[in-house]
């Protein structure tokens, strides 16, 4: 049975808006009768004859008859006839009253207002301003395409008068044609279109105009390629309707234009002073600004279509699951973030090379962006940071986007909470559940004024500049990197002295990295942690970053070639050794993996190593809770090393794997369930019953569907744990991989796996 939502459309205009409309009302059967009024007779036979209306005509009274439905889709200008058309057909018993009316016009208040002069000041209760932001060059009935609004955004006004039954029917109709609905007041509707869509129009038309014009045109348009094409492809639009627009939305569009001028001289001010890095700065954050506001507007990661998801098929290596090879693993996800804040904060240019071109790097080094440092790359891992210095950094005009990556949000706090300027940070779904209460307790010890949401102190975090920091004494109750670098940074701009003691050792590249851009740090090491002792008002100096191999990614690999069958061999090569980082090697050993180092040497402030593994048989043991800060990233694989070993391997004081970017404790063990390991989980660790028999030729996981819960990690792990699957292991999810390694299928298929990726929007 068809359901028709409207009994008998009438559409007033058959352009291209109005007969795509109809067009799609038509093909999802969305009412049962279709007529339009349109002042080109031609129009109307074909639209006749192709079956899309069943009767038409250029004057409203002789089809509007019964309408529940009235849409104008006429240039806007025409508007207030089309409405004087209405009023006389209600007057005149033709519709009643209540009949929903809606428009499809660039501009909302010039249209309202039509209504009211002609409605006098009573609005009908069925009218409500629609503006579906899809269109094409094309214009006329002919160009019409059903399809036009898929995906599109379409911006419905609610007005006092408006009844809430008309605008849920308006809202359903765009729904029902594929739209995305969303609502806006009339007056930010009108500003924000003079900038998004008018200007542009405006600027395209004179372009072309001008160019016309001048003297060597022919030669101007014979040879004008791809950019002038691609920047001049709205003039071809339909000048009456634009025309009508920019009249309709003067006042908007002339605070645009007086913006947009004033834009265009300083820009042109900067290239008379050849000011490159104030050039550079701007080509850089409008290309980035180019490809990104979708993702952040969506909050979703940087990959290149914020709906994409991704998974993965592997399928186990039937014949032999012996893998080779030598794998350079992109660079350290901690010392790419550190490089962009320090190379920004400091006097002079930075140069960094092995940047890691991952989401999470990618998101602090779009944030400096946002806070007006230039930055030109990344290029194949080279990246320019031209430093403003320690009191250089500006407003961003818009919260800050931190995607997946809580290293970003929780070190940025601290540089934030020091500001002269207000600061509001977001995040994607993972990194909003996080806690942010432990960086943000300490800095308001600080001085600082940072608000965290919800109960459970989470992202989006808001900022309050201007605040006097002092320096404290913190003892810190968790051995996290990420808090103890937070109030480091926060440190350079406190009065006095902070001293910070971290109850474990934990990673110390900020450590490192503040004394490589000349910035004094004490470090005094105690019993178990160390007691790091900055004093604030200094500053920091340019240097050149080399960031090594990040060995959390090569931990995937190290894991892959222990558990792969005999004979298995993979050497990674120039991998970060920081022995605050190294906790994965040490425990692999323990459990009796073959690693052996060599070309140990250092770049820059750190130490490398090539590593290189060989399968063996792997033992089950108790893990030493000192190691646990040391390999912290390192745990979802080792539970796939633990499940391939003889006997039992129990991990305790891990609680902290818990707040990573899932629960890594129950989400590991979800996983390992579902490929038949048996795992009990504890408060903080697990237990996870080895089914090694020492023979690495045998299965040992079962195939299964896995959920990566937005984790990287956990993605990574499962897809290495298909070298001992007896069937197919699917991870949905994987699209989160790209935060830290986005290469990881194409190096894991090199070295002999079996990865299908698979993506969907
Ligand atoms: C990081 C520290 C660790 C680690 C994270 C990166 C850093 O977090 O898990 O991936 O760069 O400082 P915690 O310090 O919170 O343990």
């Amino acid at each position: 049975m068809n359901t028709h939502t409207f009994n008998k459309v009438c559409i007033v205009g058959l352009g291209l808006i109005g007969a795509s409309l109809a067009q799609a009302i038509k093909d999802n059967q969305l009412a049962k009768t279709l007529v339009a009024v349109d002042k080109h007779n031609q129009s109307l036979i074909d639209a006749q004859q192709d079956g899309l209306i069943q009767q038409g005509s250029d004057t409203l009274a002789n089809v509007i008859k019964d309408s529940d439905l009235i849409v104008i889709a006429t240039p806007v200008k025409i508007a207030h006839k089309v409405f004087i058309d209405i009023k006389n057909a209600i007057d005149d018993g033709l519709i009643d009253s209540t009949c929903v009316i809606t428009d499809v016009g660039s501009t909302k208040a010039s249209v309202i207002n039509e209504a009211k002069q002609v409605f006098n000041n009573h609005l009908p209760i069925g009218f409500v301003p629609a503006h579906p932001i899809a269109g094409a060059e094309n214009s006329g009935y002919h160009a019409r395409n059903p399809k036009l609004f898929v995906n599109h955004n379409v911006i419905l006004c609610k007005l006092d008068s408006t009844h809430e039954t008309a605008y849920q029917q308006v809202y359903k109709l765009w729904q029902d044609v594929g739209a995305s609905v969303m609502e806006m007041d009339v007056e930010h509707h009108d500003k924000v279109l003079a900038f998004t869509s008018h200007l542009p129009h405006l600027l395209a038309f004179n372009l072309v105009e001008k160019l016309a014009k001048h003297d060597d045109n022919m030669d101007i348009f014979r040879y004008a390629a791809g950019g002038f094409r691609d920047f001049t492809r709205i003039a071809a639009s339909d000048p009456t309707m634009w025309h009508d627009i920019f009249l309709a939305n003067k006042s908007a569009i002339i605070e645009a234009l007086d913006q947009y001028s004033q834009n265009l001289q300083s820009l042109k001010q900067t290239i008379i002073n050849q000011n490159s890095t104030e050039l550079m700065g701007m080509l850089g954050r409008a290309q980035a600004a180019r490809k990104h506001f979708g993702h952040m507007l969506n909050s979703t990661p940087y990959t290149e279509d914020p709906k994409m998801t991704q998974n993965y098929q592997i399928e186990p290596l039937v014949k032999s699951n012996k893998i080779n090879g030598t794998v350079k693993v992109p660079g350290d996800k901690s010392i790419s973030h550190r490089s962009i804040m320090f190379g920004s904060l400091a006097t002079g240019t930075t140069k960094v090379s092995g940047f890691l071109e991952g989401e999470d790097a990618m998101a602090t080094l779009q944030a400096f962006r946002d806070m007006g440092v230039t930055i030109e790359g990344p290029n194949n891992g080279e990246v320019t940071i031209h430093g403003l210095g320690i009191n250089g950094l500006k407003a961003s005009q818009t919260p800050l986007y931190m995607g997946n990556s809580g290293t970003s949000m929780r070190l940025l706090s601290g540089i934030l909470s020091a500001q002269q300027f207000d600061s509001v940070m977001t995040g994607d779904v993972s990194l909003s559940k996080r806690p942010m209460e432990r960086v943000a307790k300490p800095l308001r010890e600080m001085g600082a004024k940072i608000q965290t949401t919800g109960e459970k102190g989470t992202a989006p975090i808001s900022i309050t500049g201007n605040q006097a920091l002092k320096g404290i004494d913190y003892d810190m109750p968790v051995a996290s990197a990420q808090v103890k670098s937070c109030l480091l940074l926060a440190s350079l701009w406190a009065k006095g002295t902070t001293t910070i003691i971290e109850p474990e050792i934990c990673r110390d590249h900020t450590e490192r990295m503040l004394t490589a851009f000349g910035y004094p740090v004490q470090v005094e090491k105690l019993k178990d942690g160390n007691k790091i002792t900055v004093t604030g008002g200094g500053e920091m100096t340019a240097c050149d970053i080399q960031v090594p191999s990040d060995i959390s990614s090569a931990a995937f690999f190290m894991v892959a070639a222990a558990i792969a069958g005999e004979g298995s061999e993979l050497t990674l090569s120039q991998v970060g050794m920081n022995p605050t980082r190294t906790g994965v090697i040490d425990i692999l050993k323990l459990m009796g993996a073959n690693i052996s180092l060599s070309n140990e040497t250092k770049i820059g402030d750190e130490p490398v190593a090539d590593i290189t593994i060989k399968s063996s048989s792997l033992q089950g043991i108790n893990i030493p809770e000192h190691l646990v800060p040391l390999a912290i990233d390192e745990f979802p694989v080792l539970f796939v090393a633990a499940s391939c070993a003889v006997g039992q391997t129990v991990l305790t004081g891990a609680k902290e794997l818990r707040v990573k970017e899932s629960d890594r404790i129950a989400v590991m063990a979800d996983g390992l369930t579902t490929l038949d390991i048996d795992c009990t989980v504890t408060d903080d660790g697990i237990i996870i019953e080895g089914k090694g028999t020492g023979n690495n030729a045998q299965p040992i996981f079962t195939g299964g569907y896995i959920l990566s819960h937005h984790d990287h990690r956990i993605a990574m792990s499962f897809t290495i744990a298909s070298l001992r699957a007896s069937d197919q292991i699917t991870i949905e999810g994987t699209e989160t991989v790209n935060t830290s390694f986005p290469n990881f299928a194409e190096l894991a298929n090199k070295i002999g796996m079996n990865i299908v990726e698979n993506s969907q929007k």
